[in-house]
This record gives C-alpha cells, structure tokens and sequence, in this order.
C-alpha cells in the first residue's frame, strides 16, 4: 500500500463516505482544556461534545488529530528512539460518533476498513474486549466471524481509557496485528506481550461515563463512540514493517539526518538519527502551534525535546546546527495535510538554529563534565544529583537530557537529590526578593509569582480557551473567593487575555464556570513581566481558587487593536523613510479605536510629509502581504535591522515582527521587536488614516491615526459634514473651499463698508460743511452724542473731526444698546500744550457717573453707566473750555 498521505487521505475518506465529517485536527495547545498539557487523542477537540456542554453541527466526525505524549499523563519521551513504536509527536486516526452510533456499528466501521480498504488479512487480526464486556465480545464474534482465541478478555486499565485524571472516559476494545513468528512477543494477555510481534493498531472506546475531579463517575447523556488507530503504526503495517521508524515518512527524516551527518541510518547510532526524526516533528508542530522555548511549563517540554534531539545531533558528530537544517524535508512530507507548518516555517527554523547555536555553547562542556563525574559508574549505580542539577542550572542541561546520556550504561540519576538543589535555589531566590524592599503592592504578585507562577499566553493563536484560576487578588491582598458583584483580579494558569504592554492595550471580555459563574473582564494587566491579572467583575456566582473557567476574549475589540497595533508599525517604517534616520520611536497607545505614536523629530511634519507617510503606509496594506512573526536572539535581531525601543529591556529571545516587502530590494518592509498581537496580512488593517501631528515635548512629535472601521467612520463622518456644507451653499463638494473663502472675503469687505457708513452717520453725514463745529472761549470745539456704533469705534471717529476742523478739540460720547456711554476727548496736535485731553475727558466723565479716565494729552477716553446723561458730559466738557 502507499505512503503515509494516502493512508491517511484513505482513511478519511471512507468516514466521508460513511456520513462522517472531516474536521481538521485542533491544535496541540489544547483551548478547551485547562488541565491538559498538549492534545494527546483526537477525543481531545470532542471533550465538551461527548458531555453534552457543547453542540456541533454534526453527530459523526473523523479527524487526523495531532498528539503529543511528553511531560504530561502520557509522557513517552524517555522511550522515544530506543523503540520501535514510541513517538513524542504522532497523528491518531479516529473516527468520533456523538450520541449517533454505538458499539456495533464502530465495530463495523473499523472492521471493514481494515479488512476490506487496507485489505489486512483476516487470519493476522485479534482484538481485546474488557474483560465485563460481553456484548463487544458477541459483537466481533458476529460482525468479524473470530473465533473465541482471538478475542481476549483483559482486566485491566489497558482497557479503559482515560483522556487525563478527569474527562470522559468508558471500557474500550483494541485490535492487534500479528506481524509473524519471526519477532518475539506474545498475544495481548500473555505474558510476553510486551514484545514487538502482537501490535495494538486500532482503539475503540465505548464512551459511557464522564469522570469527575472528586472520583465520581457520571454517564454521559448519550454512549459514544472514540476511536484511535496511530497513522504511524498502520502505515508500518501496511508497508509490511513492524517499525514506525521504517515508513516512507520517518525514513525521509532519517535519510535526510543520514545525508548530512554521514553516519548510516541504520547503524549502530540508529537511535540518534530516530530521536532527531521525532523531535524535529514535535518541535515543528508545537512552535507552529505557538509554542516556544522556555524554562516553564509547555516551553520547558519542548525545550527539553529540543535539546535532547540537539544531544543526538552532536553524537552524530554534527559540527554546525543541525535541526533546523531538516526543516524543510519535513515540510514537504507534511506540509500538504498540515499548511501551519508552511506557514511556522520561518518561525520554527529560526527558533530551532537559535536554540540549538545557543546550547552548544554549554553542551560540549557540560557533558565532558558528565563524562568525569560518571566515570567508573556501572549498571545499577547512581550519578550525583547535585551534578545533575549543576548540568541543570549551568549548562542547561534538562534532567532527562542527563539521564538519556547515562541510560546506555545502565545508570540512573539520583533524582532526589537533585529536586532538593532545584528546591534550595527556589528558597534562596524566595529570600533574596523577600529582602529587596519592593514595595507591599508588588510583594504580593512576587508571592504569587513564587506559588504559581507565570501565567501562559496563548493569544497569539486564539482569542478563546479555558484557563484554571490559580490566584485571586482584591484590594492589595490575595483571597480565596470572590462572591458576586465583587471586584478584584484574577490570575490563571494559561490565558488568550492579552495583558497591557508595549504600548497594546489590555484585552477585555468575559470568563464564564461552572454554577452559572459569570465575570465581566475590564481590562488585562501584566504583573512582574508575566504575570496577567485580569481585572474582573463578579456578575453571577462565586469565583473561587481552582475554578476553570471558559475564557472569551472581546475578538472585534482585538481586531481592531491588532489593525492598530500593525498600522503603527507601518507608520513608523514610513516616518523614517520620508522624514529620515533619526526617526525614533519615543512611545505609542494602541488602542481598539485609534492609535499615536510619538517620535524623536526636531520640527512639525509638513502637511506634504504626513500625507506621503500615510500614502506609504496605505500602499502596503493594499498590497496584503503576509505578516510574519519569528524568535530570535535580541542581538541577532537588532543586528539585522529590527528596530527596537530604545532603553526597553528585552529578554534573551525576542519576537520579531516583519510586515510588507520593500518594493527596492524585497526585503522585509518594517521589522519591529514586538510581543504585541499582530494581524494575519497587512489587508487586514483595512485603511490608514492619519488625523495630524503635534508637539509632545522638546523634539518629539506626535501623529495619530486610525484603521479599520474607526477609520471609515470618522472619514464618513467628515465627508457627510462636508456635503451638509454644499447643501448650505448650494455648491457642488468640489467648489465648497472657494465659495467658503469667497463668502469670508465678501463679509469683510461688507463690515469695513457697514463701518465706514455707520461713522459716517455717527458724523451727521458726509459734508463739511454741514460740520457743526462751534467757538468756545479761544477754541473750535465739535462735540457730538452718537448711537448705534461701537464704541471702539470712537477713537477713530474722533481723530476724524480732528481732521476735519484743523486745531481745536473734538469731544464725543457714544451710547451703546444698553444704556452705558463712552466718551472721548482730542486735542489737535498744536493745541496739546494749552489743552489736556485726559483732564476734560475726566470732567465729562463725572458728569456721566463714572470715575476716571486716561490716555494722552491729544487723545484719551473714558465710560460711564449713564448713558442718559450724555448732553451734560458734553456740556461739562464746554464749561470746562469756556472757563
Ligand atoms: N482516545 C483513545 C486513545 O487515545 C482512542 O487511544
């Protein structure tokens, strides 16, 4: 039969046929299951569907699910290479049935596929019941025509299956392939079953009960079916081996490690080269599934794949890396069924060269290390633990790496001893920040980081998943519960909450449990670096330490943060390109509806600068080019152009962020350093609009911006004022700008026309000789009470019939609309040294009630609240100049 894709495309296809739905695999990183490290069955995705809380379009589903079996309930990474059948990574083949069929019918179905599809022969099949099972035991009876021998009852737990300490879980049935008396090994029961000649090939699990955390088992609404069959064991089957390692597809990877290394494949290293094939897979996959490297949790398992493979790569005598060299073998076998990993190529390669470049530093030295602290130990004895931790702590060297170098000689670590070193460091770094005089606030998140520690983010892949509360604080102090309508914050063991930071604001959303609990997320803050605190709001039920919880992120919220949070990094590419180098990041918001970001720049961006920056930047969004995401070291990456923040600490490893391509050289348009979350292509950010720059301080500038929708809406709404504008006018749009700055030109020209005309009359008409100027003791004096005009206005009046009489003194009082005067008083240059303006303006200016008055001497004014009694300023004023 074929290779390992048609075998599998085989399988799928006659559930089709068979009224099965084809469900891609889920992820390894399980969403649905706090308690789970990696997906380890293809039952995984159907969890909640088989206990009834969740409903699917379908009853009947058939999938080719990912698994990973290292550091959790199925952990087979110390048997992986030594074995014919042992994988960390392997893809299960299993068909699902929700309520729909049972027993019979799965018996039927998998019965026929392997006699009548995959064609195996009859007489090289058994199968194993539960020993209480008697109807699947009348069942294969009659549905495969075996004979008693060949169905065996078995007692023990081999036939139950659990999915993990909770979860459904029901008695199951397994078929075996007899790969022929030349291997050792007897039938399933025996004795000698262990051995390699009797083969489980296909698990059937009769769903039939839920297991509860307290030991409770509960039935499930409706018996089920699962069943799992390796794709790697039946495809050693039917290319007639009895190896894993033997099939087309592993036999690429080996090969490929074969040619690069020059040690045969099927030597006496044999081991390594198998290692190295199933490593690399399991790496690929939990990076593309957004796993990476780290010294906790599911980073820590792959690490510990990844440097265990890394080991095997230098006993193969590899001078350079080596892993991330076979890369792409395993992308072309698998990238077909699995686009992720075409897409996580870059990614995984750049993870696995940077980690394998870092770890060979300490490797050599660390194991000439265990090469003199093991000598002289034989089978049975035990290497120092307190070494293995030194390996551990110096030389990064994880405790099952240490104890495969030691395996071959039949040596064991003492274990003990070294979780009592890791628990010393763990004490010593408790007290060194005990003492560090933080302040109280943040004791409590150094507490809760000790106890608990980081929380893991899963949201660079979902925006939904389940977490388990790990930490409740409210009001500066940890708690057990909080009840409803309470407020506090909540910390769990894995979140797809992004928490504030980077300029990217915190997610909000909802977290729903068991009871009815329902909360409110306000906002996500990071604690310490890694801690994330969602900020929540009890709105039914009881929250309470170790809950799981359903977790919701506000996905539209997010998107529009990611459009925002790419859109800057495209506006800043574009600022240095068209302002220049010194452009430099001096701080941003991202935010749901709109963006800033400020820079170092000496002077205002031109209207002409901006609109190029936002032209740039709305080219690349146009040309939706993919957004890639990669680990590197934090002096790789700057030393390849990746622009980071300066006076930011970054960690080791740092993510980076490359968008657009420069239509130039076709290089990466922007490359950030980044945690922030990103969308998928620069399409996604829809539109950039760039609403003006401003000043934040010596040098630095501001533009803000908006994306997406927020965009659009804001453009509307301009364009729709716009057009109200036209309406008013009764323009077209396009003439709007000239008809407006016509009308405002026009209306200028009316008011100083509307003035002139107004003084005019305050004048009593336009002739001169109409002037009423009259002689008083030795002086022409004109004095008039206007109206209607303004009374700044009166000044220029009065230097106006200074004109008009030549030498004299003019004196006028204006009235407003409310009853108040105002009154000015000239003299005429020739007369300033006999007659002060400011001492009449003031005689007048009792007269009117007021109180002072000033200027100069040819000009000076003053107001009064009695405008009634204009006629006797005036006359106060004459008195003064006839005495
Ligand atoms: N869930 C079953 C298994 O993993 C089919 O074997």
């Amino acid at each position: 039969m074929s290779g390992v894709n048609e075998i599998r495309a085989t399988f799928l296809d006659y559930f089709a046929k068979n009224g099965h739905q084809v469900v891609d695999s889920s992820p390894l990183v399980p969403r649905n299951d706090p308690t789970l490290m990696f997906t380890n069955a293809g039952m995984v995705q159907f969890k909640n569907v088989f206990t009834g809380i969740e409903k699917r379009p379908y009853s009947r589903a058939a999938t080719s699910q990912k698994c990973v079996r290292a550091g959790g309930k199925h952990n087979d990474l110390d048997n992986v290479g030594y074995t014919a059948r042992h994988h960390t990574f392997f893809e299960m083949l299993g068909n699902f049935s929700f309520g729909d069929y049972f027993k019979e019918n799965a018996i039927e179905f998998a019965w026929n596929l392997i006699t009548r599809e995959f064609e195996l022969p009859v007489e090289k099949l058994m199968v194993t019941v539960y020993h209480e099972d008697d109807e699947a035991f009348s069942l294969w009876k009659r549905i495969a025509g075996l004979p008693d021998s060949k169905i065996v009852r078995i007692a023990t737990s081999d036939n139950f299956w659990q999915m993990g300490d909770t979860g459904p879980c029901g008695p199951c049935s397994e078929i075996f392939y007899d790969h022929g008396d030349h291997i050792p090994g007897g039938p399933p029961g025996s004795p000698d079953a262990d051995g390699d000649r009797f083969i489980e090939i296909w698990n059937l699990v009769f769903m039939q009960f839920e297991q509860l955390p307290g030991g409770e088992r509960l039935n499930l609404p409706r018996p089920s079916i699962d069943t799992g069959m390796g794709l790697e064991r039946i495809s050693a089957v039917l290319q007639g081996t009895h190896d894993n390692y033997e099939i087309d597809l592993m036999r690429a990877l080996t090969g490929a490690v074969e040619e690069m290394t020059d040690v045969p494949a099927d030597g006496p290293q044999k081991a390594s080269h198998r290692v190295i094939a199933d490593h690399l897979r399991a790496s690929t996959f939990l990076v593309a599934d957004g796993v990476l490297p780290s010294n906790e949790g599911r980073g820590y398992v792959l690490r510990r794949i990844m440097r265990r493979a890394m080991r095997h790569a230098q006993l193969l005598g590899a001078r350079d890396p080596l892993m991330h060299r076979l890369v792409p073998i395993l992308v072309r076998e698998m990238g077909r069924a699995f686009p992720e990993i075409v897409r996580a190529e870059p990614l995984v390669t750049e993870t696995l060269r940077l980690e394998e470049t870092r770890f060979r530093k300490t490797l050599e030295r660390g194991l000439s290390i265990l090469e003199t602290e093991s000598e002289g130990l034989g089978a049975g004895a035990k290497f120092s633990g307190e070494t293995a931790f030194k390996l551990y702590d110096t030389y990064g060297f994880p405790l099952d790496l240490t104890e495969d170098a030691l395996r071959a000689r039949g040596v064991n670590v003492d274990v003990d001893s070294f979780n009592a070193a890791m628990e010393r460091q763990r004490a010593e770094a408790r007290a060194s920040w005990a003492g560090s005089g933080e302040a109280a606030t943040d004791t409590v998140w150094f507490a809760v980081r000790e106890e608990v520690g980081p929380t893991e983010f899963l949201g660079y892949g979902t925006e939904t998943a389940e977490g388990t509360v790990t930490a409740l604080v409210t009001e500066g102090k940890r708690v057990e519960t909080l009840p409803a309508g309470a407020r506090g914050l909540v910390v769990l063991n894995q979140t797809p909450f992004y928490g504030e930071s980077g300029g990217q604001v915190g997610d909000t959303g909802t977290m729903s449990g068991e009871g009815g609990l329902k909360l409110r997320v306000t906002g996500t803050q990071k604690k310490l670096g890694d801690i994330f605190a969602h900020e929540v709001e009890v709105e039914e039920g009881t929250l309470t330490i170790g809950a799981p919880l359903a977790l919701f992120v506000d996905g539209e919220r997010r998107q529009a943060i990611r459009a925002n949070h790419s859109a800057t990094h495209l506006l800043h590419e574009a600022l240095r390109r068209v302002l220049g180098d010194h452009v430099a990041q001096k701080g941003s918001l991202v935010a749901p509806d709109r963006l800033r970001f400020d820079f170092s720049h000496p002077k205002p961006v031109e209207a002409a600068e901006l609109k190029a920056v936002e032209d740039i930047a709305n080219r690349i969004v146009l040309r939706n080019e993919p957004v890639v995401t990669r680990l590197m070291a934090v002096d790789d990456a700057i030393e390849s152009g990746a622009r980071a923040l300066f006076g930011e600490k970054y960690g080791d490893e740092v993510r980076v962020v490359s968008m657009g391509t420069d239509p130039g050289n076709g290089a990466p348009y922007s490359v950030e350093l980044c945690g922030g979350t990103h969308v998928a292509r620069t399409g996604d950010i829809g539109l950039v609009s760039v609403l003006g720059e401003s000043a934040v301080g010596a040098g630095v500038r501001r533009i803000e911006a908006m994306t997406g929708d927020a965009a659009r809406h804001h453009l509307n709404a301009q364009s729709r004022a716009l057009q109200g504008a036209a309406d008013v006018l009764r323009a077209p749009v396009g003439e709007v700008e000239a008809r407006i700055a016509q009308l405002v030109e026009e209306r200028r020209k009316l008011e100083r026309e509307l003035g002139d005309a107004k003084r005019k009359l305050a004048m009593g008409g336009g002739a001169a000789s109409e002037e009423p100027a009259r002689t008083v003791g030795a002086v022409k004096l004109l004095a008039r009470q206007v109206s209607g005009i303004d009374l700044k206005d009166l000044k220029s009046l009065a230097d106006e019939g200074k004109k008009r009489i030549g030498s004299g003194i003019v004196a006028i009082v204006g009235v407003t609309e409310e009853g108040r005067a105002g009154l000015v008083v000239g003299v005429t240059d020739d007369l300033t040294g006999k007659y002060d303006a400011v001492a009449l303006v003031r005689r007048g200016a009792e007269a009117l009630g007021g109180k002072g008055g000033g200027g100069r001497p040819d000009m000076a004014q003053a107001g009064g609240p009695d405008g009634g009694r204009a006629a006797e300023a005036l006359a106060a004023i004459e008195n003064a100049l006839a005495g």
